[in-house]
């Protein structure tokens, strides 16, 4: 706190104003290593509570990107935080090797960890910044990482920093793609995981944070963070597993979901039945913390299972059609949907595609939709639409695999006439009104729930 510098009250244009009349910012000067989805949000909220913020990448396209005005990545809200922070002088963009800029006072990390194909975190991006920051000579920073790292590995990065003078945090990350920025203003917690010197520094970055700050160890805080989403990953394929006995007992897992979750003890958030999850954390991280626990004797039974049934989970609609349609071959099949989710561009495990990927091996010929125009099929059996009427015309099934606003409250009557015979609709979020599409003559079909179906 004491290091950094006082500077001048800043007022920026939209969202948040910092600080409040009278107050005077204590201004840090900051580096993000990678322009994803994390370093991005963490770069613009920083910069826009007056730190000044250097945001870092290798990626040429995205540096360019960002210094034409735009964002690389799709977040709702993220384009005028970049702007308000360029026209404050708080943020700029650097392409690659940072030899030649002045590191600051905390390094933030947040480069990608993905997972290998044995099931462990491939760590060498990570690695690859640290080395870089040793590298640069300085000393008296600190350096902080928001990429998931299992742990274990952040006391490695402390003790080769520590004898240079730089400190190290682990500040697990918890945005989700598509409310990220809403998710950093409003944060359940700020972790900061690291030695009472290092992260009292690090609170001083979110003083204008109202979050209850948690202190820990580092393994603590690396393992906070694989333990949430392992158990909000728990949540859903738990509630997939009920949906599963919907169907046996003819129950609605919508309805068995929402009574659930009134119970303050258990909550409503998490409980969305469907074709699983996807993205770039509960996948790989669910593995990682598996991969983790066998690694050092234990067997994680309930995580395994976890993971499992949520592979299974995006096989159901490809059954259900196959259930309805018989041979798939010759049928032509819309998914729409090939984001992870609403509100992002991000593809990574999204289930849409791997759906549109077992139709196209089971002979169908698959037309994709999404908002966004996401296409990363690669098949001459697939086709790219750019509208939702062009996907479903023809079609004999559709498998809804993401529940964007613009899926969901598309005009289903016109859509379900202009399909063929059987006209299945599969809803893989539960998102749709299953009777109004059989009255438009469709055959509905969803995860858990009683189908609006004759055939
Ligand atoms: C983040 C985290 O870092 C990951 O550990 C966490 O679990 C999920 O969120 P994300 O922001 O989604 O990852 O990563 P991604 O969108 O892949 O962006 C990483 C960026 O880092 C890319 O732009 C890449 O070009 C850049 N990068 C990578 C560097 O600048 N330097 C490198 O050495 C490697
Ligand atoms: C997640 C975590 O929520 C966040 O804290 C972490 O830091 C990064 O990973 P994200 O992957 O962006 O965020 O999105 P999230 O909203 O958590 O959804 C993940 C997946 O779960 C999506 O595919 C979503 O469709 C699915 N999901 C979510 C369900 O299937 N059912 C639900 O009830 C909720």
């Amino acid at each position: 706190m004491s290091r950094f510098v006082s500077s001048p009250l800043l007022v920026l244009g939209h969202g948040h104003q910092y600080p409040q009349t009278g107050e005077i910012m204590l201004r840090a000067s900051i580096t993000v290593f990678g322009a994803g989805y994390v370093g991005l949000v963490t770069a613009t909220c920083l910069a826009r509570s007056g730190h000044s913020v250097t945001l870092l990448d290798t990626n040429g396209l995205r540096i360019e990107a960002l210094n034409a005005g735009h964002s690389p990545i799709h977040e709702p809200g993220i384009e005028s935080l970049l702007a308000d922070g360029v026209r404050a002088g708080n943020l700029r963009f650097v392409l690659g090797s940072p030899e030649a800029i002045d590191l600051g006072d905390f390094q933030f990390v947040a480069v990608g960890t993905p997972v290998t194909h044995g099931g462990a975190a491939d760590l060498r991006q990570v690695r690859a910044v640290v080395d870089t920051i040793l590298a640069s000579g300085q000393t008296g920073n600190t350096v902080i990482m928001k990429s998931t790292v299992p742990p274990g590995t952040g006391a490695h990065f402390a003790a080769k920093l520590a004898p240079r003078g730089i400190g190290y945090v682990s500040n697990p990350e918890f945005l989700r793609e598509g409310t990220a920025i809403a998710d950093w203003d409003d944060a359940d917690r700020i972790v900061l995981g690291g030695d009472s010197a290092a992260a009292d520094k690090v609170a001083g970055l979110y003083d204008d944070s109202s979050s209850t700050i948690v202190r820990t160890s580092i393994a603590t805080a690396e393992l906070v963070k694989y333990a949430s989403n392992a158990f909000l990953a728990t949540k859903i394929s738990f509630i997939n597993e009920i949906a599963a006995v919907c169907d046996l007992v003819n129950a609605d897992v919508v309805e068995v979901a929402r009574a659930v979750g009134l119970d303050r003890r258990i909550g409503k958030a998490f409980l969305n039945a469907g074709i699983g999850y996807g993205g770039s954390c509960f996948p790989k991280d669910t593995q990682a913390l598996s991969f983790l626990s066998s690694f050092n004797g234990y067997d994680f039974t309930l995580l395994k299972a976890v993971i499992e049934v949520n592979s299974r989970q995006r096989m159901l609609p490809v059954k259900a059609l196959r259930d309805r349609l018989g041979d798939l071959t010759g049928h032509r099949v819309a998914v729409l949907g090939m984001a992870f989710k609403p509100d992002t561009d991000d593809t990574r495990e999204s289930p849409g595609i791997d759906i549109a990927y077992m139709l196209l091996a089971a002979g169908a010929s698959v037309a994709g939709y999404d908002p966004l125009g996401l296409a990363q099929v690669n098949d001459p059996q697939f086709s790219q639409c750019a509208t939702i009427s062009e996907a479903m015309a023809g079609t004999s099934a559709v498998i809804v695999a993401t529940e964007w606003p613009q899926i969901v409250n598309a005009d289903w009557h016109v859509l379900v006439s202009s399909m063929v015979e059987p006209r299945v609709v599969y809803d893989g979020r539960n998102a749709l009104d299953g009777a109004s599409i059989r009255k438009a003559g469709g055959c509905y079909v969803a995860v858990g729930r009683p189908a609006e179906c004759s055939v």
